[in-house]
């Protein structure tokens, strides 16, 4: 496939139109400039399905030394879910806006060929130091999950909000570890009857040849135990890589179609069963020694690592309730007028600017410098307003 980046580039007509234009009204176009979200009105994604998103969240793990700490595991089923936080970085604001840490447990049967006791713990999620010569980076975010000898300790983090509907999810990230886990990054929508479940699934099984990449858009198989084979698609990773090498992994859910990339490269798209309502966001580390995770050897364990998590998307919470509800200033203030984008930027996380209406319209009106970046339709019609043909 075509690396994302190359198709929001412009054709080169069109550059050579902006010269012409630059060279005819007093204009300049510039390259996207660095920016802040707070500038920003939407952001406008590149890839198969190109999409507009009101709302961005960059959750940078690379730099938090002063956090790092690896916790033993618990060993007593009674004081896992309820234990401390690894660090003071998951009672920041910055984290405990956007997410909680799991602590639920199997008992209640969910998945009925489930033969191991799981029990997910805030124990299991840390900020982790590299111990590695030269590391990608000083530290990372790690869910862990191991075998004990009565149980399964897991985990996992959830968004606090379950309204999100529509979104582009990057995580910066590898699995490692034993056979017989299971890692994830998915959106998901829980119902009463497994039928109506909405989910959109990246899955690493650590029991897999270490290139199987699975995608689906849940349910994946029905009550009868029957598999639908139309919700999944498994891939390897591009370019040789195993899952225990870093990447950018990426799952576009959009209207009608969910579709999954690694370092760029699209691997899957499913339209099927593509999830339609509101959903949360769900990374976790775990198995129930059912047919799908396998089993773990005691005392063995896995790991599903990230440097960066990265969130373009809608959510339909009320703004006011919205935890730290973003302040637009100035032309972003109404949502697409000042559209951005954190692809083609050159500084990971910070959004760069791709054009802003409310600028243009402030030109047209005799207002002040134009130095934004436009879309093609507009500057076609500032060339013809300034030339005479449209006064
Ligand atoms: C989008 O993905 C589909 C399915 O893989 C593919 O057929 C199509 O060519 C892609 N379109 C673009 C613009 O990449
Ligand atoms: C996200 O919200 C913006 C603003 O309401 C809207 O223009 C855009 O189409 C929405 N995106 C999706 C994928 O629904
Ligand atoms: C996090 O906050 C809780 C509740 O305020 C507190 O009991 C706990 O000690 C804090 N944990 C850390 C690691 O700072
Ligand atoms: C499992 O969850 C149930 C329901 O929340 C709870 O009552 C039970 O104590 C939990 N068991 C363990 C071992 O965490
Ligand atoms: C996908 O991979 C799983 C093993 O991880 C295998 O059981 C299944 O048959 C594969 N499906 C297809 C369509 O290749
Ligand atoms: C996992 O081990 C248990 C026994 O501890 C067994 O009942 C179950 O069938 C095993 N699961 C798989 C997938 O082999």
């Amino acid at each position: 496939m075509e690396p994302l980046k190359r198709i929001l580039a412009l054709p080169t007509s069109f550059s050579s139109l902006i010269l012409l234009i630059s060279a005819a009204a007093p204009l300049a176009a510039a390259e996207p400039t660095l920016t802040e979200d707070s500038h920003c009105g939407c952001y406008l994604t590149n890839g198969n399905q190109s999409t507009y998103f009101t709302d961005h969240r960059f959750f940078d793990f690379r730099s938090l030394s002063q956090y790092a700490s690896a916790p033993p595991v618990i060993r007593d089923v009674e004081a896992t879910p309820g234990a401390q936080r690894t660090s003071a970085y998951f009672n920041s604001t910055e984290w405990t806006d956007f997410w909680m840490l799991g602590s639920w447990n199997n008992s209640n049967g969910a998945r009925n060929d489930a033969s191991v006791l799981m029990v997910n713990s805030p124990n299991n999620v840390y900020i982790e130091a590299s111990d590695e010569p030269n590391p990608p980076s000083e530290t990372w975010l790690t869910l862990r999950t191991q075998r004990l000898e009565k149980f399964q300790t897991a985990a996992e983090i959830e968004s606090a909000s379950t309204k999100f509907k529509y979104l582009s999810l990057r995580m910066r990230a590898r699995t490692i570890g034993a056979g017989g886990a299971l890692t994830a990054m998915f959106t998901y929508r829980g119902a009463d009857t497994l039928a109506e479940v909405q989910e959109s699934d990246l899955e690493i099984r650590t029991a897999d040849p270490r290139n199987l990449m699975h995608y689906t858009n849940q349910p994946a198989y029905t009550d009868a135990g029957e598999v639908v084979p139309e919700a999944t698609q498994n891939a390897t990773m591009p370019g040789g890589l195993d899952w225990t090498a870093w990447a950018v992994h990426r799952m576009d859910w959009t209207p009608g179609r969910t579709t999954w990339y690694v370092d760029d490269t699209q691997v899957a798209q499913i339209e099927f069963q593509a999830p339609t309502d509101e959903s949360n966001i769900i990374l976790n580390a775990w198995s129930d020694g059912g047919k799908w995770t396998g089993n773990m050897t005691l005392n063995d364990a896995a790991f599903l690592q990230v440097q960066w998590l990265e969130v373009v998307y809608n959510n339909t919470e009320p703004e006011a309730t919205k935890a730290q509800a973003r302040k637009r200033d100035g032309a972003g203030g109404k949502p697409c007028e000042a559209v951005c984008s954190v692809d083609q930027t050159t500084q990971l996380g910070k959004p760069v600017m791709l054009w802003n209406n409310a600028a243009v319209a402030a030109r047209v009106n005799g207002g002040g410098r134009m130095v934004a970046w436009m879309p093609r339709g507009i500057v076609v019609f500032m060339v013809l307003l300034s030339t005479g043909v449209l006064a």
